[in-house]
Formats: C-alpha cells, structure tokens, sequence
C-alpha cells in the first residue's frame, strides 16, 4: 500500500508540474520578445554591412549564425503568441506600432542580404549560398506562423493593417529567397 501511495504521489506532482508549462502569456510578453526579435535584426543587419566591407569566411559564416539566432527568437515569440488570449484594442495597437518597426528592420536586412549575393558566392568555401538561401527559407517560414498567430489574436478592426505588413515581409522574404535560388 505504501508503494501504491508513492505511485499516486509521484502522478500527482507529475501532473502538476505538466500544469505549470502551460503559462498563460499576455501582450508585455510579447512585446518584450518582440525586443528580442528587433534586437536579432539589428545584429544580423550590422553582420551583413560587416560583411559588405570585408567578405571573409568568418563573417559570412556570422550571417548563418545570426539568421539561425533571430529565428529562435520568431518561434520563442510564436510561442508565447499561442498562449496569448485574444489581444484588447490598446495591446493590439502597441503590437502593431512595434511590428511596424520590426517590418523596417527585416525589410532592410532582405535588401542588404541580396545585395551581398556575389560575395557570398564568392567565397572559397562551397555552399555558403546554398546555407544562405536554406537559412531565408526557415526565417520565411516560421515568420509566416508568427504572422498568422499573431494576427489570429489581434482585434478586427486591426487587421488589414495586420496583413499589410505579413505581405510586405512575405513578399521581401519571397525576392530574396528567388534571388538566391
Ligand atoms: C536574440 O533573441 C534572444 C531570444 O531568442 C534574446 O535572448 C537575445 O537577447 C536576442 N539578441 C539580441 C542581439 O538582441
Ligand atoms: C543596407 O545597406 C546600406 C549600404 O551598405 C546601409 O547604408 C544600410 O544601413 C543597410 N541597411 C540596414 C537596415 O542595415
């Protein structure tokens, strides 16, 4: 019996903890992984100027790092998305205004990536392309799911400005991902 007790305690706190890890998320936690997101930008888009000025191996191979970087931060934010109940009038338009500042900076980095194409397949090592355009089509892909998370939790009236900016991004992701294909 003693061994039966222990079991139910164990399913208990099992059960429990398997509880805690469904955290309901709200807005400023979004906002704040919006940071992070805006942050990644920033970094990869100071990585691609670097590498414009002086395209050697390390700072190409620094492209492939911060792209796989900023798309940890895009599903750690969908993550948090998910488990975000649907957002008031005022969240709503603080997400917005912060994705409209986001749209700026990934646009931005898409251009500049592309502009850079020749020096990326100019490198002595093989492939470092082909990683490029293989890391552009993960970004793309789970920058859509933030996207469409995002805007199923905004309030209506929102969003057509909400997929304005999904179809900006989406197509600045689809020029760069033909431009390396
Ligand atoms: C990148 O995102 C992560 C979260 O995924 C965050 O911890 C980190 O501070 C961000 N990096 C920058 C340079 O902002
Ligand atoms: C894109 O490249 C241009 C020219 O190198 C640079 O002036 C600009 O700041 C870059 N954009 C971003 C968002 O880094």
């Amino acid at each position: 019996m003693r061994f039966a007790a222990s079991v139910l305690t164990l399913s208990l706190v099992a059960t429990s903890s398997v509880a805690l890890t469904f955290v309901k998320r709200d807005a400023p936690t979004i906002l704040t992984d919006i940071t992070y997101i805006a942050g990644n930008i920033s970094k990869l888009n100071a990585d691609i100027n670097t590498f414009a000025v002086s395209s050697t191996l390390v700072h190409g191979l620094a492209l492939h790092t911060d792209s796989v970087k900023l798309d940890t931060a895009v599903k750690g934010a969908t993550t948090d998305v998910l488990a975000t109940p649907t957002l008031t009038e005022d969240e709503g338009n603080a997400i917005l205004t912060a994705v409209q500042d986001l749209e700026d900076g990934i646009i931005g980095a898409l251009t500049n990536i592309t502009a850079v194409k020749a020096n990326v397949q100019a490198l002595p090592v093989g492939n470092l392309a082909a990683l490029v355009l293989s890391d552009l089509k993960t970004l793309s892909a789970d920058t859509q799911t933030f996207e469409n998370d995002l805007i199923a939790i905004s309030p209506a009236d929102l969003l057509d400005t909400a997929n304005q900016i999904a179809d900006t991004v989406n197509a600045a992701f689809a020029a760069a991902i033909a431009a390396y294909s």
